[in-house]
């Protein structure tokens, strides 16, 4: 209870402090019904989001496996829609300086991204783990611009749950599970694209049971962190599954759940702070409500939530 207050008066001396100078929004994407709309989401209060670009007729089904991603150097965002009512999907880049659509490829029938992530450089490495159907996960480097496929550095089986970029370190990770069990393994690659090492990650501070859902990497600039969402069953006092605010700790191989906090929604998408802030953003989807988390990446501690009016199904 205590926590909780400390957590809250934080909060507002930090958004007090940098409302004036860093605003603290980020980029957005939500639907109405018949376009896909991009805009900015104010994080430091229940805003209304300011809409920037309407892609026309098309459908956004939501960020659960990481189908977009953001290059907060180039401010392009590239995400994967699908034309209203029909199952042609389609690779979109915006350019957010300029708030137009640069680019947009249809995406074969088969074919299928997921964990989708850039690696933040000027020159702009998507990374696009895809599957065609075999099993397989292909690790493909897109071109952000003409979304065409520059390379495969590497492919294995499995199902992916996530993948993030440390741009400080330049290592990538992708995080997946095997059919047969549903342990988390996770692959690092440095910058020659090459595999460093590949591990299973266990739980620490926990011993609830894993859920093989996504898990919603993220890396913080100001802690220099990544810390993500890990789906899990607790048995007390009733069977009951919720999403615990972890620290992806690769080094010691586990996922730390340093806080017992939890959200009991569904976690729709999570962003870090940009602007110096030690926090995390994340949308909540619970009792048909939209509602912000903002969480410190340092001590997991959820500091405060507001509802949304807008549903948002994706944020950076
Ligand atoms: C969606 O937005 C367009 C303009 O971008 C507007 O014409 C249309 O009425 C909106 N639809 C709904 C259901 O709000
Ligand atoms: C976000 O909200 C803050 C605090 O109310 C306000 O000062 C700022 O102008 C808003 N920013 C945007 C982009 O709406
Ligand atoms: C999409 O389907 C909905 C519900 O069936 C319908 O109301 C709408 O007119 C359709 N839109 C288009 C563009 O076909
Ligand atoms: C992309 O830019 C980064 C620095 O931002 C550089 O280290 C890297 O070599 C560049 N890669 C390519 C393929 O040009
Ligand atoms: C990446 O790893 C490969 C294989 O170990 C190595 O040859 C290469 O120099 C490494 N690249 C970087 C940038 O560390
Ligand atoms: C993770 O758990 C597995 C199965 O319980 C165990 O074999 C393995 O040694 C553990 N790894 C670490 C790093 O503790």
């Amino acid at each position: 209870m205590s926590k909780l207050f400390v957590g809250l008066f934080i909060t507002l001396c930090i958004c007090a402090s940098s409302s004036s100078a860093s605003d603290t929004y980020g980029v957005g994407i939500w639907n109405n019904g018949t376009n896909v709309n991009v805009g900015l989401v104010n994080y430091s209060r229940a805003a209304p989001t300011i809409l920037k670009v309407v892609i026309q007729q098309f459908n956004f089904i939501g960020d659960a496996s990481q189908i977009s991603t953001y290059n907060y150097n180039t401010k392009q965002l590239t995400l994967v829609a699908n034309i209203i009512n029909t199952s042609q999907f389609f690779l979109i880049t915006i350019d957010c300086n300029t708030w137009t659509i640069v680019s947009k490829s249809p995406i074969s029938q088969n074919v299928n991204y997921y964990g989708l992530e850039s690696d933040y450089s000027t020159n702009g490495t998507l990374f696009a783990p895809t599957t065609y159907g075999d099993g397989l996960i292909y690790m493909n480097i897109l071109d952000p611009l003409s979304l065409a496929v520059r390379g495969t550095f590497d492919y294995f089986p499995g199902s992916v749950k996530g993948s993030v970029y440390d741009p400080v370190n330049q290592l990538y990770y992708i995080c997946y599970t095997l059919a047969t069990n549903a342990n988390i393994r996770c692959r690092q690659y440095n910058s020659s694209y090459s595999l460093v090492q590949e591990k299973q990650l266990n739980v620490t501070n926990s011993n609830f049971q894993v859920i093989a859902s996504p898990i919603s990497l993220i890396y913080n600039p100001t802690t220099k962190t990544i810390t993500c969402y890990l789906q899990m069953m607790n048995q007390y006092p009733t069977p009951s599954i919720s999403y615990y605010f972890t620290l992806f700790d690769f080094e010691n191989s586990v996922f730390n759940v340093i806080q017992q906090n939890h959200i009991y929604g569904t976690i729709v998408s999570t962003a870090s702070d940009m602007n110096g802030l030690r926090l995390s953003y994340s949308v909540e989807y619970f009792n048909g409500q939209y509602q912000l988390w903002v969480v410190d990446t340092r001590f997991s501690t959820l500091l405060t939530r507001f509802a949304l009016n807008t549903a948002l199904l994706s944020i950076f």
